[in-house]
């Protein structure tokens, strides 16, 4: 069967990226600009600064991505981009250049939803199995999906108000960490014992998930700790933390997997590159006979391999977008 080559884009945030996967699992070059380290500069990501970084590196992500593949637009089978959710800014700069390439070599415009992008990042791992339960954690997204089929996206469950992602920034800040302040919570957990009290949040019985509660724990602990004249010990902070987060996750991710009788679980977003996520979770999927599949670190967080990922399914699926197709800030995945 003859291979098939997309051309993918991802600029939903902070990271202009553009990737040729072919037949939806082989990644051919997949190239990164991450602007993190100008963001961290103002503690987060600015938009108007994000969207003119895309404008002044897309043309060189493109053309690197494609001479590292050694290929040339005419090898190409479809154009997949991200359309959404993300900062609308941002997103507009690859859709733009999606778009143009897409009119310019006539071929079909594939448009991918951010969130089937994490998830189709475990398809470069190894083929994914159905039916599967996707526990997604990024920056903006905390979500339960079951998929019993490609491209079939069944949101069980979600965050009722801070996705996991922010709630890590946001305890980052508090120990005055810098931005983006997730992997340095990680690193700290590592070295800290779980000797706060802090609440489980949202332990009920649903597949939702709640972080703005365990986020103000941490605050308040801090400062009535301050008032007392007793200096906090930020690394069991960031373990008292990090173990409520890892505990509330796998209880009711488990949970959705044995109330739906399921057997293949995947974690998904930039969150699943946490260690404490991808220990506890191999060690309890073990145990418990559940096949299991977290991308390798490098496709956890955003780009655009995972695009092409997903946008091979919905190319073969027959989805595409006219040069209409705009931006969305938000957009459902189900
Ligand atoms: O998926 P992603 O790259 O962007 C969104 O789509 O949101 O996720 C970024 C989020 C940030 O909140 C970042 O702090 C968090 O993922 N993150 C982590 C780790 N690595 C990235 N959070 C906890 N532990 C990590 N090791
Ligand atoms: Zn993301």
């Amino acid at each position: 069967m003859k291979d098939t080559l997309i051309l993918s884009f991802e600029s939903s945030c902070d990271e202009t990226s553009v990737a040729v996967i072919k037949n939806g699992h082989e990644v051919i070059s997949n190239i990164v600009l991450t602007q993190m380290d100008t963001h961290a500069t103002y503690g987060g990501v600015v938009p108007e600064i994000a969207s003119r970084m895309h404008i002044e590196n897309i043309t060189i992500v493109i053309d690197e991505a494609l001479n590292k593949a050694g290929i040339t637009m005419d090898d190409i089978d479809a154009i997949a981009v991200t359309y959404g959710p993300g900062l609308i800014g941002s997103l507009l700069i690859g859709l733009q250049a999606a778009k143009t390439l897409s009119f310019i070599y006539d071929k079909p415009l594939v448009p991918v939803h951010h969130i089937a992008g994490h998830i189709y990042a475990n398809n470069l791992e190894k083929g994914m199995e159905f039916p599967l339960m996707a526990l997604v954690v990024s920056g903006g997204h905390t979500e339960l999906v079951y998929m019993k089929e490609d491209y079939d996206f069944n949101v069980i469950g979600s965050t009722l108000d801070d996705a996991v992602g922010e709630a890590y920034d946001k305890v980052a800040r508090v120990l005055e960490l810098t931005y983006p302040g997730g992997p340095k919570v990680d690193k700290l957990a590592h070295i800290g014992t779980n000797s706060y009290e802090l609440p489980l949040p949202l332990d009920d019985d649903s597949y939702n998930f709640s972080f703005s509660g365990i986020k103000s724990a941490v605050i308040n602990l801090k400062h009535n700790e301050e008032q007392k004249g007793n200096e906090i010990i930020k690394e069991n902070l960031a373990c008292s933390f990090q173990s409520r987060v890892v505990e509330i996750l796998t209880k009711k991710t488990m949970k959705a997997l044995d109330d739906y009788n399921c057997k293949n679980l995947i974690i998904a977003g930039g969150v699943s590159a946490n260690s404490g996520i991808r220990d506890e979770f191999t060690k309890l999927c073990n145990e418990q006979g559940i096949n299991l599949t977290i991308p390798k670190l490098e496709y956890c967080t955003d780009n655009a391999a995972m695009i092409g990922a997903a946008g091979y399914y919905a190319y073969k699926l027959g989805r595409r977008a006219d040069l209409d197709l705009n931006a969305k800030a938000n957009i459902e995945l189900s």
